[in-house]
């Protein structure tokens, strides 16, 4: 299974557009060591030369570019996607499917929570449906067996429901339901490999650990490094664990727990611009160089 980093950024991208941190500053200055990233997003290739796409952010048709997706297709007009799963119902996770309305036909799996918001707080779906065919599939949460993307038979997903929040636009904003936010756990059924995924992750359980412990690879939420990162930094007044993103550093950060796996090889996605980790040179980056936990970026891939 070859699984691509379409984009490595949180919500609002490496430099964000409005943002003058002590991060975005420097990198349009071209003073500080680090790269710029997109939006939040990861694509797995299949044999078939398909993908399938894992949360549609807005930066969608530069990811495709720079990924060389649909570099392959065959006929005028083609869809790369066999399947388009989403983790959320987040602007950052959705609004990318907008900007792939010119087809004929996607193929959309989420929870039941997430359809019922993209069809009526942010009505998105009901939206897209006046430009193209929409299938809904409902990812269950109980009795959780796992699914298959149609089409795809070497694939296996299972949904983890998650503690992490709903997006600022819900009712259910700071008092989510399971289903809000799923983890996906993703087996490729042939060499037998597995990745977890979580780009926004509030609470690591004992189960979420077990999990993680016994994959090849994690691209787990690495928001922010400090709980009161936008605060310190005059950006906003909402702590990381409010906005549903275990932060990095502390006595139970993100970290605590990374460093208790063994086996997997450990990536950081959904990486908010103020975080310090974007900084080559910093402290913060040295100490995950130590722990052995990568920064995931635009364009990483990973061959399982
Ligand atoms: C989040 O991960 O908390 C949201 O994506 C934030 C946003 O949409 O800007
Ligand atoms: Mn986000
Ligand atoms: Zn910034």
């Amino acid at each position: 299974m070859r699984i691509v980093v379409l984009g490595s950024s949180a919500g609002g991208s490496f430099p964000q557009w409005n943002c003058n941190c002590n991060n975005c500053k420097r990198l349009r200055l071209g003073t500080i060591k680090a790269f710029s990233r997109t939006q939040s997003s990861i694509a797995i290739e299949l044999e078939s030369k398909k993908w399938i796409l894992i949360n549609a952010s807005p930066d969608i048709h530069h990811q495709m570019m720079s990924c060389k997706i649909n570099s392959h297709a065959e006929v005028v007009r083609e869809n790369p996607f066999e399947g388009i799963i989403l983790c959320d119902s987040q602007l950052d996770h959705t609004v990318g499917l907008l900007l792939l309305r010119e087809d004929k036909k996607l193929n959309i799996y989420a929870t039941e929570n997430v359809l019922n918001d993209l069809n009526s707080e942010f009505p998105i779906l009901k939206v897209l449906s006046h430009y193209c065919d929409i299938e809904q599939n409902i990812i269950q949460l109980e009795n959780n067996k796992g699914f298959q993307v149609k089409n795809v038979s070497d694939i296996q997903f299972r949904a983890f429901s998650i503690k992490s929040n709903a997006p600022p636009y819900s009712k259910r904003r700071n008092n989510p339901d399971p289903g809000d936010n799923i983890a996906l756990l993703i087996s490729d059924l042939k060499t037998g490999k597995s990745l977890f995924y979580a780009p926004g992750l509030e609470v690591v359980t004992k189960e979420l650990l077990e999990i993680m412990q016994n994959v090849d690879c994690i691209l787990v939420d690495g928001t922010v490094w400090d709980d009161d990162e936008l605060i310190r930094r005059g950006i906003g007044t909402a702590k990381a664990r409010s906005m549903g993103h275990l932060p990095l550093s502390g006595d139970m950060g993100m970290l605590s727990y990374l460093e208790q796996l063994s086996k997997p090889r450990k990536i950081l996605v959904h990486i908010n611009n103020t975080n310090p980790i974007l900084d080559e040179e910093s402290n913060e980056n040295a100490e995950l160089v130590k722990l052995r936990i990568e920064v995931g970026f635009d364009g990483m891939e990973i061959l399982l």
